[in-house]
């Protein structure tokens, strides 16, 4: 069974770290797939971006990384996925994720989502604020593996 965890990924954190480990429990074969978005404006490209993930996923033989264009039900579709695996940080999540997963089973029925609550001590991660608090000055220890921290210096210094 093929499973997809879709995303920005701009940067990886620890949060997305866990769903990957956890992800690639669930399935067969786990694809992080990125989404190719520039009107998002990311700070990271997509290469550099699938590389972190290359690099922190190395553990876990089943897990590859691949990016995409277009709807995520149409990718999934292509590659043979049947489940689409999603975060859930807390309600500020859930009316959105609902939405997107009764969306994309409106498209693809056979497609299902599958939610894994976030662990507690990533619950308040994200990317957008693990690149304001470093812009900042901030200490992003413990929130991003370390060579995110290292790529986010030499992104934002
Ligand atoms: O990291 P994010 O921003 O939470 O990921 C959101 C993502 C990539 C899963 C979502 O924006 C997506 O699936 N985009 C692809 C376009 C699409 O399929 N849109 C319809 C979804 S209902």
């Amino acid at each position: 069974m093929v499973a997809i965890l879709a995303g920005s990924f701009d940067p990886l954190t620890n949060g997305h770290l866990d769903l990957i480990a956890r992800g690639s429990r669930l399935a067969d074969r786990l694809i992080v797939a990125i989404l190719r978005n520039e009107s998002k404006s990311p700070l990271f490209s997509v290469e550099e971006r699938a590389e972190m993930i290359r690099e922190a996923a190395a553990a876990w033989p089943n897990v590859e990384v691949d990016s995409f264009e277009g709807l995520l039900v149409d990718f999934a579709t292509q590659r043979g996925a049947t489940m689409l695996i999603r975060g859930l940080r807390g309600v500020s999540d859930y009316e959105y994720e609902r939405e997107m997963s009764l969306m994309n089973r409106r498209l693809a029925p056979s497609i299902d989502t599958v939610f894994l609550l976030a662990d507690a001590q990533h619950s308040f991660v994200s990317s957008k604020l693990v690149k304001e608090v470093f812009r900042l000055g901030g200490s992003v220890e413990g929130l991003v593996p370390s060579f995110v921290a290292e790529r986010l210096k030499r992104a934002v210094c």
